[in-house]
């Protein structure tokens, strides 16, 4: 019988594949069968992301700012038609309330929210998804729980990226693509590893955590897996959450 979680035949846009999540996707879709295009803005690790990949098939890297025009519609249109995109690419900005700027919220909501939107639209315009395809966000537990002090930028956009998440699972379902949401709780990559928090802080932090430990990229990358395999062919409009129960407290 054929594994309803191989990725085997299907090609798969990652973006944010030179780093944490995004390359431990690539790895991981390689691994189970997937033709991979990886992009970001660092050639160098982005090469690093491609030379980890298995499979002796036809990955390639395109580099791309995906909060410049002409970077995006490059990418486009050197993309194969795609069975699956992982829309990973993210920043973080910690920031009380009262210090909050017009060009802070431009550049988190930007990368975080904007862009996704905006690389959706050119690929759907451009028929570069396939009947059928999946796409799938990397969102946030901190859209909608987790509650920090100065992290209001970054959760409210993953809370609007889940948002308009649901709205083109809905609008794209007649073209048979869909979409889903992962909602990651702390996940040991260098997003979390530049915060310069206390091994005091760490220790607090992970006590949250009903399973007593941070996330592994690749926990996340297996979940990102089932929604972009044919295991989850019914399941669109969803959000998924990979905390390690954080989000019970
Ligand atoms: N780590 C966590 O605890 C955690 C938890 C929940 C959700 N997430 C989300 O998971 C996703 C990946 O995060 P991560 O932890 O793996 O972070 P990371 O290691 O810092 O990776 C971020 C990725 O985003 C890309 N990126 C940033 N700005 C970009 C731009 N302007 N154009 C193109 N690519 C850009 C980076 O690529 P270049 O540097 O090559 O441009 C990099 O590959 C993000 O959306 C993040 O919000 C992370």
């Amino acid at each position: 019988m054929d594994n309803p979680f191989s990725l085997e035949g299907k090609t798969v846009l990652v973006t944010g594949a030179s780093s944490g999540i995004g390359r431990s996707v690539a790895i991981e879709c390689a691994r189970l069968g997937a033709t991979l295009v990886l992009t970001g803005r660092n050639e160098r690790n982005l090469h690093e992301t491609l030379q980890s990949l298995e499979g002796g098939k036809e990955h390639q890297v395109i580099i791309a700012d995906l909060s410049n025009e002409e970077d995006v519609n490059k990418l486009i249109m050197s993309l194969p038609p795609l069975d699956g995109l992982v829309c990973n690419a993210g920043v973080g900005k910690m920031l009380p309330v009262q210090f909050y700027s017009l060009d802070v919220l431009e550049e988190v909501f930007g990368i975080n929210v904007f862009a996704p939107m905006l690389l959706i639209k050119l690929l759907v315009r451009k028929k570069k998804l396939k009947n059928p395809s999946s796409i799938v966000f990397t969102a946030s537990i901190s859209g909608y729980s987790n509650v920090a002090p100065a992290n209001g930028i970054y959760g409210a956009s993953k809370s609007a990226l889940s948002a308009y998440m649901k709205y083109a699972a809905l609008e794209l379902a007649g073209k048979g693509i869909r979409c889903n949401a992962v909602h990651p709780g702390r996940i040991q990559t260098p997003l979390i590893e530049n915060r310069l928090l206390s091994e005091e802080d760490v220790a607090k932090d992970v006590d949250m955590y009903p399973l007593k430990r941070y996330g592994k990229p690749e926990e996340v990358a297996h979940a990102i897996i089932y929604l972009l395999s044919d295991a989850a062919a019914w399941v669109t409009g969803t959000n998924l959450v990979i905390d390690g129960g954080r989000s019970l407290k």
